[in-house]
C-alpha cells in the first residue's frame, strides 16, 4: 500500500554526487570549493556559545540580510535567506507555480529542477542548448510557445560552464511574462574582467529572482545557506507566507554573516580557483579531452571514444579520484570535473595520462 501522491509515486528523486568519508579520496565531483572558509568564519564558529542554542534563531536572519544588502547595494527587503539555495528553488516553485503549470529549463542544466517541478506537479518544458552549448536562436519563441509560468536559467551555466551576458538576461526578463529564476550558484568564479552583474536588474525587472549560495564561492556547502535577491513583490510572499518559520538556524546565520563580511579573503580564493581552472583546462586539452572555457569552478570535458567517459570515470574512481558522470543525452561522452587544489588537479592529470598509456 502506498500513501504517496500519484506524481510522487511515479517520480525518481534527485541523485546527488557521491560523498565519501575517506580522507584519501580526491573529490572532484560535487563542485565544492577546495579551500576552507575564511578565518572570520572560523572565528564566528568558535565564538558560538551552546547556551545561545536554547532559543529560536532570529526568524528572518536580519543581520545576514543587512550584510547581503550592503554587498549587493539593494535593500534588506530585497533579500530572502534560505537553507541552502535548493530551498529557494523549492520555495519559488511552490509559491509561484500552480500544479499543472509549466516550468521551462534549458537542457542540460541542474538536475534538481525537474525533480522539484515533479514534486509540485508541474509540467517541465526543456529547451535544448546547441551543440556548442550556446542558447538556440529561437529560444524566446520556444519559451513563449511553452506558456511557462517560470523559467529557471542557470548562469554561469551548469554543467557546461558558459556565461550569458547581463544584456541577454535583461532582454529575456523584459520580454517574458513569467518569472525568470536566475540561478547564479557559480557566479563568484566568473572572470571579473567580463563585468557580469545582474543584481541591478532587479530594479527594472520585477519578474527576476536571483539565486545565490554560500556553498561554492564561500566554501560552506556543509552549512546549507543560500539566498534570493529580487523585487519585494517576489521576496515577500516567500518571506512572510511560504517559508518555514525558522528556515535558517542560529549557527548558520552567524557563519553566513561572517562569510559575507570577509569578501577580501573570498576574492583571493576565487582568483586562485580561476587560475587553477585555466591550468587544468590546458592540461585536459593537451591530453585530447576537449574542454571549453568555463566561468565556474568546474570543467566539462569530452572524453575520446577510445577511452569512453563512463569507463574513465570508473577507472579514476578505482584510483580514488571522483569526478561526475551523467548518464543522460548530450553528456554521456563527457565528464564534469571540479577544479580542486593544485596537487589534486595534478593527481587527476597524472592518473588520466597513466590510463591513456595503459589502455589498449
Ligand atoms: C546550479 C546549482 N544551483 C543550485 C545548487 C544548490 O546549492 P546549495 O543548495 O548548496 O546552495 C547547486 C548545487 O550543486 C547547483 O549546482
Amino acid at each position: 500500500m502506498s500513501f504517496e501522491r500519484p506524481n510522487i509515486a511515479k517520480m525518481h528523486g534527485y541523485s546527488p554526487g557521491e560523498q565519501t568519508g575517506s580522507g584519501d579520496t580526491i573529490k572532484l565531483n560535487t563542485n565544492e570549493n577546495p579551500y576552507p572558509a575564511s578565518p572570520e568564519v572560523a572565528a564566528a564558529l568558535r565564538s558560538i556559545d551552546v547556551d545561545s542554542l536554547r532559543r529560536y534563531p532570529v526568524p528572518m536572519a536580519d543581520a545576514f540580510r543587512e550584510s547581503a544588502s550592503r554587498l549587493h547595494k539593494v535593500s534588506p527587503n530585497n533579500i530572502i535567506p534560505t537553507n541552502g539555495s535548493d530551498e529557494l528553488l523549492r520555495l519559488a516553485i511552490s509559491t509561484f507555480v500552480e500544479p499543472g503549470e509549466v516550468i521551462a529549463v534549458t537542457q542540460p542544466s541542474y538536475s534538481l529542477y525537474p525533480v522539484l517541478a515533479e514534486i509540485q506537479g508541474c509540467k517541465l518544458f526543456e529547451i535544448p542548448l546547441q551543440a556548442n552549448w550556446s542558447m538556440p536562436a529561437d529560444f524566446f519563441p520556444q519559451l513563449e510557445k511553452s506558456a511557462a509560468k517560470m523559467l529557471i536559467l542557470v548562469n554561469p551555466q551548469a554543467p557546461t560552464g558558459g556565461l550569458l551576458s547581463t544584456e541577454y538576461i535583461a532582454q529575456l526578463a523584459a520580454d517574458f511574462s513569467g518569472i525568470v529564476l536566475l540561478d547564479e550558484a557559480y557566479v563568484n568564479f566568473v572572470d571579473p574582467e567580463l563585468g557580469y552583474d545582474s543584481v541591478s536588474l532587479i530594479n527594472c525587472c520585477e519578474n527576476l529572482l536571483i539565486l545565490r549560495t554560500l556553498s561554492k564561492g564561500y566554501s560552506l556547502a556543509g552549512l546549507r545557506f543560500g539566498y534570493g535577491i529580487g523585487a519585494e513583490s517576489l521576496i515577500n510572499p516567500m518571506m512572510f507566507k511560504t517559508r518555514d518559520s525558522y528556515n535558517t538556524d542560529h549557527i548558520s546565520q552567524q557563519l553566513a554573516n561572517a562569510a559575507l563580511n570577509s569578501t577580501a579573503y573570498s576574492k583571493q580564493i576565487w582568483q586562485r580557483v580561476r587560475a587553477d581552472r585555466e591550468t587544468l583546462r590546458t592540461r585536459l586539452n593537451e591530453l585530447g579531452l576537449a574542454t571549453p572555457v568555463s566561468q565556474t569552478n568546474f570543467l566539462l570535458c569530452q572524453v575520446p571514444d577510445s577511452i569512453g567517459a563512463k569507463n574513465l570515470y570508473q577507472l579514476l574512481k578505482q584510483r580514488n579520484i571522483l569526478v561526475r558522470y551523467f548518464d543522460q543525452d548530450q553528456l554521456r561522452d563527457k565528464l564534469r570535473i571540479t577544479v580542486g587544489k593544485e596537487s589534486e588537479n595534478l593527481a587527476l592529470i597524472t592518473a588520466i595520462k597513466q590510463i591513456q598509456e595503459t589502455s589498449p
